[in-house]
C-alpha cells in the first residue's frame, strides 16, 4: 500500500481566484478532503468527483467537529494510504487550528505538509486598498482573536494595543467588539480611531461599515453583518478605498485628520 500524506492548506478568504497553485494543484489531485465551514463553494468544486469529501465544520444540529475527532480522521485516512488535503479557510497557522493538527499528525508518525493561504486580515485589506502598515501611519500589526472560551476575559496587552501607530486586527471579533474598543479607549487609545468592519471579504456579497472606536459597539449591533467578519482598527483605515473605485470610503474632511 502506498504511503498516506496530508496537506494542510490554506484556502484564503473566498475567491478562488486568492487560491494559490499549489494549493489548486493538491486539490485536483486530492482522493480525501477535509474542508472547514469557511471554504468557499467555488473552491470546493475543484475537488475531483471521486475525491471523499468530509465535512469537519458542521455535525448534525450545527455543533462544530470536535479537534480531536479531527485530528483522529486525518490520521486514519493517511493510514490508510489515501493522499488528504485538510482545506481551512485562509492560513491554516492562522486562528485556523492548523498547529495542533499538525502536532498530532506529527506525534502519530504521518507524513505532511503545510501550505500557506492568504490570510483574511491580508486579502481584506487589499480589496479597499488599506495599507496595513504605513510609513506616516503604522509601524506594525497585531493580529488577535477577539473570541475567548466562555465566561474567560478577553487577557491581551492592553497598552501594547492601545498604542496609536500601531494596525490592530480582530479576527472572530463579531461578539466582543464592543468590550474590546471599550478596552482600547480605557487603554489611552484615540475613540476617535477609524475602525473598518469586513463581512464576507472578497466574496460575492462582501459588506463593509466604516466607524470609530467609540461607536462600533453599536453600529455593528445595527448593522448586522454576516460572519465571517473581521475588525481593522487604526488611521491606516483613512486610507481604504471603494472596491474598484479611486473613491474614499471616509469623506474628505476626515481624511484630513490622518495626516
Ligand atoms: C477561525 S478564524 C480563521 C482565520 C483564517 N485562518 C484566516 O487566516 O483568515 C475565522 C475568522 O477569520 C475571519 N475571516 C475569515 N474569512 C473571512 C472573510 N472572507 N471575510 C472576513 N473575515 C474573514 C473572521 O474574523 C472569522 O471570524
Amino acid at each position: 500500500m502506498k504511503e498516506g500524506r496530508v496537506f494542510l492548506v490554506g484556502a484564503g478568504p473566498g475567491d478562488p481566484d486568492l487560491l494559490t497553485l499549489k494549493a489548486c494543484r493538491l486539490l485536483q489531485a486530492a482522493e480525501a478532503v477535509v474542508y472547514d465551514r469557511l471554504v468557499s463553494a467555488a473552491i470546493l468544486d475543484l475537488v475531483p468527483r471521486g475525491a471523499t469529501r468530509i465535512d469537519a465544520g458542521k455535525q448534525p444540529h450545527h455543533h462544530p467537529v470536535p479537534q480531536d475527532e479531527i485530528n483522529e480522521t486525518l490520521i486514519r485516512l493517511a493510514r490508510a494510504g489515501r493522499t488528504v488535503v485538510r482545506l481551512k479557510g485562509g492560513d491554516p497557522f492562522l486562528f485556523g487550528r492548523g498547529g495542533e493538527e499538525a502536532c498530532a499528525l506529527a506525534a502519530a508518525g504521518i507524513r505532511f505538509e503545510v501550505v500557506p493561504g492568504v490570510t483574511s486580515a491580508q486579502a481584506c485589506a487589499a480589496n479597499l486598498v488599506l495599507p496595513l502598515t504605513h510609513r506616516d501611519l503604522s509601524q506594525g500589526v497585531h493580529y488577535i482573536t477577539g473570541h475567548c472560551r466562555a465566561g474567560a476575559e478577553l487577557a491581551f496587552d492592553w497598552d501594547g494595543l492601545a498604542e496609536p501607530r500601531t494596525t490592530l486586527v480582530v479576527y472572530m471579533g463579531l461578539a466582543n467588539i464592543g468590550k474590546i474598543a471599550g478596552r482600547l479607549i480605557a487603554h489611552g487609545r484615540d475613540p476617535a480611531t477609524p475602525v473598518l468592519a469586513v463581512s464576507r471579504g472578497t466574496l460575492p456579497d462582501e459588506r463593509h461599515i466604516i466607524s470609530t472606536l467609540a461607536n462600533i459597539g453599536t453600529d455593528v449591533r445595527r448593522t448586522v453583518l454576516a460572519s465571517p467578519t473581521l475588525f481593522i482598527v487604526g488611521d491606516v483605515v483613512r486610507l481604504a478605498q471603494k472596491p474598484g473605485t479611486f473613491e474614499h470610503v471616509l469623506p474628505e474632511e476626515q481624511l484630513a485628520t490622518a495626516y
